[in-house]
């Protein structure tokens, strides 16, 4: 089992290495409303003044977030691990007047009750020390703070995510050690009743939990980005991973429409909680590991 810091370290040095990876992956993706995911986190706090975006990456749900006009420097704030992520971030329009910092989730840099709403968009799963996570993000919220969470929940359906996974899967598990990478994250953030266990003691309410199918479908260099920004990926030999692109694409190539877009989806989780009037009991303030 990885330590929090080799976790870390591993995202770290990917992220340097793949700066922008989930923008790649995911922004062209539609809900059936027409949103993109990032769009549904913007408007899941349209009405807060002051947001966090934990683990905000290269900054695109920070730039939606200011297009809404928060009028206030520092009204928007971002903290990331990749400081190659934030460098990204910092050339957005409008998100030079966020409040950026490298760090860690579970050390938050920013004073108690400081914000009434904190998103993240794929990134609180891969958090080690989980608990320490929920106790920061409730401290730096005020009472009554929106917390919205987006969650990876797989593939949606038999198509090319799900044709990836079991092309991948049998490469991931065969390759040497030094080739994959550590466990990430907690996977009890992954459910509900996991997501409650860990927040709730830190003073939030129930989540609200819905899922949504984020459609990804379109040309196969487009699909590949998609299934291609898996973390997995980053360590494999350079061949191995050139066969799994070959054996995918031939895999997609059979699931292509007639206008030869391949159809890929996949299950975003979208935890909504509010904090309450009082703290739990994991609250701490700033304290070392
Ligand atoms: C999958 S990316 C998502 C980035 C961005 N939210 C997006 O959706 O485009 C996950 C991000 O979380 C960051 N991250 C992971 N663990 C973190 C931690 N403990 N503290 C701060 N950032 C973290 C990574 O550096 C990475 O930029």
């Amino acid at each position: 089992m990885a330590t929090v810091r080799e976790q870390e370290a591993f995202l770290r040095a990917f992220h340097a290495a793949h700066p922008a990876v989930t923008v790649r992956a995911m922004a062209h993706g539609r809900a059936d409303d027409g949103r993109s995911s990032y769009e549904i986190f913007r408007d899941r706090v349209a009405a807060c003044e002051r947001v966090l975006d934990l683990g905000c990456g290269d900054g695109m749900l920070l730039e939606l977030l200011a297009e809404q006009g928060r009028p206030a420097d520092g009204a928007l704030a971002g903290v990331d691990l990749s400081a190659e992520e934030l460098a990204l971030a910092r050339c957005r329009p409008g998100v030079g007047r966020a409040d950026l910092r490298a760090g860690r989730a579970q050390q938050l840099p920013f004073e108690d009750g400081r914000f009434d709403g904190c998103v993240s968009h794929m990134a609180l799963m891969l958090m080690g020390d989980a608990e320490r996570v929920a106790a920061e993000v409730a401290r730096v919220l005020a009472p009554g703070g929106t917390l919205a969470v987006a969650l990876g929940g797989g593939a949606a359906g038999d198509e090319a995510y799900a044709a990836f996974l079991r092309v991948a899967r049998p490469l991931f598990v065969a390759a040497p050690a030094d080739q994959r990478i550590p466990s990430l994250g907690d996977r009890r953030l992954r459910s509900r009743e996991g997501f409650d266990a860990v927040f709730g003691p830190a003073g939030f309410g129930p989540a609200r939990w819905e899922t949504v199918r984020i459609d990804l479908t379109g040309p196969l260099e487009r699909v590949w980005a998609t299934v291609g920004g898996f973390y997995d990926l980053g360590p494999l030999d350079p061949a191995v991973t050139a066969e799994l692109r070959a054996r995918f694409e031939r895999e997609a190539a059979a699931l292509a429409r007639p206008d030869g877009r391949i159809p890929c989806a996949m299950r975003v989780h979208i935890a909504t909680a509010v904090r309450s009037d009082a703290l739990g009991g994991a609250y701490r303030h700033g304290g070392e590991e």
